[in-house]
């Protein structure tokens, strides 16, 4: 492994987001609106996803460049067919330290099993809401709470570490934070609250819906005291923090109120093959093109140096000294899998 790579702002790369489908069965409000991903919207057609070889094949070359964590994304990743197959692969592969699955968990408690023993070392599961009628508001009315549920503790039976994820917006599941916590932390699960981000153009995302990271600690600490825990790695997204006197944990994700670019380490590949360097990013580069006009390892690793060597994208540090241009294209959310 090379680890001596760095962007155009010192920053490594250590980590890479594959997502393997932009298809999604849910249709949550903040990420796929109903509106705009309706029957008659284009997803992209099988012949344009990456096969499970040529994932692998830029997982290895991500690996020899310094990438140690791959986390599967989609969309929904557990729709692609026979996920564990590409878990598999990318476990086998030299240098991957870290294999996690980010998934919104309803088709979960069926495969919990057989990814794990594919080697995924953990999963990340949205949940939004204990409430049925809240998380139904949230997921467009495609799913129950019940069944987000069976899918962590399948996860759970079968070995796999979890933390759960919630977006916290304004005015719709505010009242939830506190039933949340309570709930995770009595089954030892970490929960992150996320602040609510103005990815990509479709979410009619408003600084208004955001509720900050100091005022969800607010909430928790009036009935649950809480204390700083230190990072677990170099560029963690989450800020943790214990409930005192306890092995309990949190974390709050806090890209509007905080940002914490200068130590992103985060590569992102379509499902198509292209390779974001921001979440933000209007525009990927093409990976798959040359991989299927025949190019060798050494030619598409430089393509991954060069892409790499002149990233400067900042865009959480951007926006917190001035207010974002609505106009700007980004990549969506479902695309790019967060
Ligand atoms: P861990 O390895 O468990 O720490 O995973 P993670 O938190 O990096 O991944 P996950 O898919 O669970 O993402 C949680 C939230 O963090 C999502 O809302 C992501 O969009 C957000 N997130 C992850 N990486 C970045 C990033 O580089 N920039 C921004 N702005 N948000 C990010
Ligand atoms: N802001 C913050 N988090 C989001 N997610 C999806 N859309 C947004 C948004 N606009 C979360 C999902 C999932 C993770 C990958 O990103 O809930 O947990
Ligand atoms: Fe699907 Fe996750 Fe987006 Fe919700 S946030 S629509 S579960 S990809
Ligand atoms: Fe990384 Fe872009 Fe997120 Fe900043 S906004 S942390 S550069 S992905």
């Amino acid at each position: 492994q090379d680890l001596s790579l760095t962007d155009r702002l010192g920053r490594p790369l250590r980590d890479l987001r594959v997502s393997v489908t932009d298809r999604c069965n849910f249709r949550c409000r903040y990420c796929m609106p109903e509106e705009v991903f309706g029957p008659d919207y284009a997803f992209l057609p099988r012949k344009e996803l990456l096969t499970f070889e040529e994932i692998t094949r830029l997982v290895h070359l991500f690996s020899s460049l310094g990438v140690e964590k791959i986390r599967i994304t989609g969309g929904e990743p557990l729709l692609r067919r026979d996920l564990s197959r590409l878990v598999r692969m990318i476990k086998g592969t030299e240098g991957v330290r870290d294999v996690a699955l980010t998934t919104n968990a309803s088709l979960l408690a069926g495969q919990a099993s057989s990814l794990k023993k594919a080697g995924l070392d953990r999963v990340n599961v949205s949940l939004d809401a204990l409430d049925e009628e809240v998380f139904s508001r949230m997921n467009g009315g495609k799913s129950d709470v019940k069944r987000v549920l069976e899918g962590i503790d399948s996860a759970a039976e079968a070995g796999l570490s979890i933390k759960v994820n919630m977006v916290v917006q304004k005015g719709v599941n505010e009242g939830e934070i506190l039933p949340m916590a309570r709930y995770f932390r009595e089954r030892g699960h970490i929960l992150r609250f996320i602040e609510y981000m103005d990815v990509g153009n479709t979410n009619r995302w408003n600084l208004d819906q955001v509720v900050s990271k100091e005022e969800i600690l607010r909430r928790i600490e009036q009935e649950m005291p809480l204390e700083p825990v230190d990072p677990n790695y170099y560029g963690e997204v989450a800020d943790r923090y214990r409930y005192c006197g306890t092995d309990r944990e949190i974390g709050i994700i806090s890209s509007v109120t905080d940002s914490f670019c200068s130590d992103c380490t985060r590569a992102r590949l379509s499902a198509d093959g292209r390779l974001f360097t921001c979440l933000f990013a209007s525009e990927g580069k093409d990976l798959r093109s040359p991989m299927r006009e025949g190019a060798s390892d050494e030619a598409l690793e430089e393509r991954l140096r060069g892409i790499w060597s002149r990233r400067e994208d900042r865009y959480s540090d951007e926006r917190l000294s001035r207010t974002p241009n609505p106009s700007r294209k980004k990549v969506e959310m479902s695309f790019i899998g967060g």
